[in-house]
């Protein structure tokens, strides 16, 4: 069994993330600690992930109440090499009521020849409080991002609708498109979503309407391999062949009227169906002036089937709707 702790600010969509990156089965969800089975050769694919903080081995799980008498029983020995540390993790408003050190100290007795190391331990056994749970893990995998490094104001040219790269990374993963096929982005913007595709090893094609986005892109996409730029309509077919996997953040202003944008949106679904999309994401304004604006009817309409909703809060102003979808 492994244990993977999601990044918290949106469980759904992290956890969705995790299932189509490592092709999970099933996973059971207690706060952002995920329990599943993950197949090794899918763990090859978890460094991509970006809404996960670190993959685990799960060793038990138990109340607080049982951990002492759990912790006499599992064969510790199974998991330890050379040296360990203890560490304690809390998710949610919760507290653990032990310090490392008394953890450290269980340990200890139930192991043959330990060894501390705090600094640069071989086996770290981690010990994640949920309000009702604890697991012994020991970690298989920290994941750092630089998405930092890589937020719109630090790109060449900027442009303040980018997603954010974390988001458009998440986005991209949620395509499940087989590595270096080719994903499109047709109203690319600043290319925001291709980066990441491309540093997630895809091909990538992206179309603007607006020409100084196109060479804005143009300068963003420069020091990555695989692209390709077109100036197109988004919303006329012809543009699209051989296209299987598109991901997109749909253009939106407060000052175009509701009746424009909601043409634009209703003729992009209907090329998604013409051209049998194997799978879309795609953002979507959530605006309150927009409600009539029903993405329910924008799917039924165009006979497209609905994978997943995200709701994602970016900030007072906008909340973003983030669909999966299928032919
Ligand atoms: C929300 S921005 C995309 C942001 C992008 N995801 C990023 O991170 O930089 C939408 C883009 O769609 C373009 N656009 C608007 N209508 C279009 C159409 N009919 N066809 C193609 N592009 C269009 C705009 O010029 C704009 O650059």
């Amino acid at each position: 069994m492994n244990l993977i702790i999601l990044s918290g600010e949106n469980i759904p969509f992290a956890a969705a993330e995790a299932t189509s990156t490592l092709n999970l089965d099933t996973i059971k969800l207690d706060n952002r600690v995920a329990l599943t089975s993950i197949n090794k050769k899918n763990l090859n694919d978890a460094p991509t992930l970006a809404f996960t903080h670190s993959i685990h081995t799960l060793i038990f799980s138990t109340t607080r109440s049982q951990l002492k008498t759990k912790l006499k029983t599992a064969d510790l020995n199974k998991y330890y090499e050379k040296n360990f540390a203890a560490r304690i993790l809390t998710i949610g408003k919760t507290s653990s009521n032990y310090t490392e050190q008394q953890l450290g100290g269980l340990v200890w007795q139930y192991i043959k020849n330990p060894r501390v190391n705090l600094s640069n331990p071989h086996t770290e056994f981690y010990f994640i409080f949920t309000k009702n749970r604890v697991y012994l893990t020991t970690q298989i995998l920290h994941l750092q991002h630089n998405f930092h490094d890589r937020k719109a104001h630090k790109r060449h040219v900027l442009h303040p609708s980018s997603l954010s790269p974390k988001l458009a990374a998440g986005m991209v993963n949620l395509l499940k498109a087989p590595t270096k096929s080719l994903v499109v982005d047709p109203f690319v913007g600043t290319a925001g979503i291709l980066i990441e595709a491309a540093i997630l090893n895809y091909k990538t094609l992206g179309f603007d309407i607006n020409s100084w986005m196109l060479k804005a892109s143009e300068k963003n996409l420069r020091p990555y391999k695989n692209y390709k730029l077109k100036q197109a309509d988004a919303t006329d077919v012809k543009n699209y062949k051989n296209i299987s996997y598109i991901c997109s953040d749909l253009p939106y202003s407060k000052n175009t009227r509701d009746v424009n944008i909601k043409k634009l949106y209703a003729s992009f679904f209907n090329v998604l169906k013409l051209i049998k999309v194997k799978r879309a994401v795609i953002g979507l304004p959530h605006f309150t002036q927009y409600k009539n604006l029903n993405y329910k009817s924008l799917i039924k309409k165009s006979k497209l089937k609905l994978k997943h909703k995200f709701k994602f809060y970016l900030h007072k102003n906008l909340t973003k709707l983030i669909l999966v979808i299928e032919s």
